[in-house]
């Protein structure tokens, strides 16, 4: 049996250790600075939210908190399963197996977009986009967060890791498209030394990874990450 849907983008981090992932999702951002920088932009209390590409819901009962509604997308299944029982108890929110491409929400039916490290990573993400217009209510405004490799230590690991990546080309890409930039110096930080060298595992091959963690010393890592948004 296919484990996600046509159209998903493979995710080998958390499709392959879903555990590790909620580990690395713990130590992101401790001084919650993504969501207080969202919050400037668009506050989400009383609106519906939607989370595409939600993995395991983990940011789900946090939107809910003071959302009106909460929808997480996503197309991995057994991810898709693991995010339902995480909300079971939260009437607000609803977990819908599908992909970007195609969301399975009706039109003009969304405030708030949130799209963490998830299929929309610059060129080849316009299916998602056209989707992202038809589901977004007048007034909507769509995030998404993703790496920002000019910097930080983590930026210079993704860039060494990526050879082929371009920073340049994925700003011009939301630029175009009349996305705007905040770069966030969010950080992770865990309790754990096994903990961090864990994710950095997962995160990288197993060449790569070995010669991050041998670099580097502590519990934290400083890591920017780019908050794109735009209102529709
Ligand atoms: C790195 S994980 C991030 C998960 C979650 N956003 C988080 O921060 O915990 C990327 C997620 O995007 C999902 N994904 C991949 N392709 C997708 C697509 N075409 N549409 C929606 N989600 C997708 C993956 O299955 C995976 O759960």
């Amino acid at each position: 049996m296919r484990k996600a849907l046509a159209g998903a983008i493979p995710s080998p981090n958390i499709w392959n250790s879903p555990r590790l992932y909620e580990l690395e999702n713990a130590a992101v951002d401790p001084h919650g600075r993504i969501e207080a920088a969202m919050r400037e932009v668009r506050d989400w209390s009383g609106a519906h939210v939607l989370d595409v590409g939600c993995g395991t819901g983990y940011h789900l009962p946090r939107f809910a908190a003071t959302a009106a509604r909460v929808t997480g997308v996503e197309p991995h299944r057994e991810l898709a399963a693991a995010a339902s029982s995480r909300v079971r108890g939260l009437a607000n929110v609803t977990v819908a197996h599908g992909v970007a491409q195609s969301l399975p929400l009706p039109d003009s039916s969304v405030d708030v977009v949130h799209a963490r490290w998830s299929y929309f990573f610059g060129p080849g993400c316009e299916p998602g986009l056209v989707e992202l217009g038809r589901v977004l209510r007048r007034g909507g405004t769509a995030f998404v967060i993703d790496n920002d490799a000019t910097r930080s230590t983590f930026g210079g690991w993704f860039r060494r890791a990526l050879a082929g990546y371009d920073p340049g080309a994925v700003e011009r890409f939301w630029s175009a498209r009349g996305f705007q930039r905040r770069s966030l110096d969010m950080g992770w930080r865990f309790e754990r030394r096994a903990d961090l060298e864990a994710v950095v595992r997962i995160e990288f091959s197993p060449e790569w990874a070995e010669e991050f963690i041998a670099g580097h010393t502590g519990l934290e890592v400083d890591y920017a990450v780019n908050l794109w948004w735009r209102g529709y």
